[in-house]
């Protein structure tokens, strides 16, 4: 094979729902999430070409995205590249050179680092010749992490057991929102599942009054087994049943996402800027996976653009408001998108 240059793109994530159900043997959390693509996205470029060297090489174009982003093989589209040639069996036989085009943001609940990942793989299979069929691509998504699978296939999805079982919905409404996230925090998708697991322990504790010598005999899923309520999942499922018969009202109704009580308890600034984005006009306001960024729903694009002026004003007005705290806010006005992610060139 001569060498080749492919470059191919995957859009970010938005979790329009998110329900954890309960926790699994191997310590993953079963969960239920609508997941929606938006138009923001990375580009990836791969240069393969035959090295006995077999190196994998990863950059971006941008000097300024270092931060959390990490340029060595703890980077998912490094991973992505290592796993497809190692499945193929062509590992050590060719040298890969990954450029980033970085414009979903890092660690914010966007999926930025598994759309990469899902980039990295089609690009991957486009350099050789499409050797993989679209099953073999998800089954190595999949390995690479829970959100990685839907970065593949895009579009409107719900996500069961880890997230990563995918079942698309047809979408035809177009969705906007306003994103915004405080521009230097972040956190931790394993810390949060942790504290979620603690939140789940005390709530199923006093609803149970449990005693000392109970508890001793009960594991992590047993708490979740004691909070259980038949309605595991329900948003999700009402949500997207409401997006296919057209009924915006009783989709808007369902957005949900678990995680807010602990993340709100953990970070209350983030509440106070989900009541804001309120206050200035969305019809919805939530967290996105595992965050920091919120989602606010608007009617239109103009009421998107609205809200995003007046959140620049906020700052002049407001500069003590708490979730300023964490630096300044970044925003973004998205649009639903029914895109895969696919080669471009
Ligand atoms: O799969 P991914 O690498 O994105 O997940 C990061 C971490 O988040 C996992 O190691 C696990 O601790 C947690 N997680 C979970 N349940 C899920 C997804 C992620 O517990 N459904």
């Amino acid at each position: 094979m001569k060498a080749r240059k492919i470059t191919a793109k995957a859009n970010a994530k938005v979790n329009l729902t998110f329900e954890v159900n309960d926790v699994m043997a191997d310590g993953y959390h079963e969960v239920s999430t609508l997941l929606q693509s938006v138009d923001l996205k990375d580009k990836v470029l791969v240069e393969v070409s035959p090295s006995e060297k077999g190196r994998i090489y990863i950059s971006s174009y941008q000097a300024n995205v270092a931060g959390e982003f990490p340029m060595d093989e703890s980077n998912l589209a490094y991973k992505a590249c290592d796993l497809f040639l190692n499945h193929i069996e062509e590992s050590g036989n060719f040298e890969v050179k990954i450029k980033i085009e970085k414009k979903i943001p890092i660690q914010a609940g966007l999926a930025g680092g598994s759309a990469n990942a899902a980039a990295s793989l089609v690009a991957m299979n486009e350099a050789f010749d499409n050797r993989l069929n679209k099953e073999e691509i998800l089954t190595l998504a999949e390995s690479l992490g829970a959100d990685v699978p839907f970065a593949v296939t895009g579009g409107t999805c719900i996500g069961t057991n880890r997230g990563d079982k995918l079942e698309s919905i047809k979408n035809q409404t177009k969705l906007y929102m306003i994103l915004v996230k405080p521009r230097y925090l972040s956190i931790s998708t394993p810390m949060l599942f942790k504290l979620y697991d603690k939140y789940v322990r005390e709530k199923a504790e006093k609803a149970e009054s449990l005693d000392a010598s109970k508890k001793e005999t009960l594991i992590l899923s047993d708490y979740y087994e004691i909070n259980r309520t038949s309605q595991e999942g329900r948003n999700t499922e009402l949500a997207s049943l409401a997006l296919k018969n057209f009924d915006l009202e009783k989709f808007f109704q369902n957005l949900t996402n678990h995680f807010e009580d602990v993340v709100f308890s953990l970070h209350p600034e983030l509440e106070s800027l989900r009541d804001k984005l309120l206050e200035l006009g969305c019809w919805t306001a939530n967290l996105t996976g595992s965050g920091p960024t919120i989602y606010g729903t608007t009617p239109d694009i103009e009421k998107a653009n609205l809200i995003q002026r007046k959140l620049i004003a906020d700052k002049l007005n407001n500069p003590q408001s708490a979730y300023y705290k964490h630096g300044p806010l970044d925003h973004w006005v998205v649009v639903s998108s029914g895109d895969s992610a696919k080669v471009i060139t």
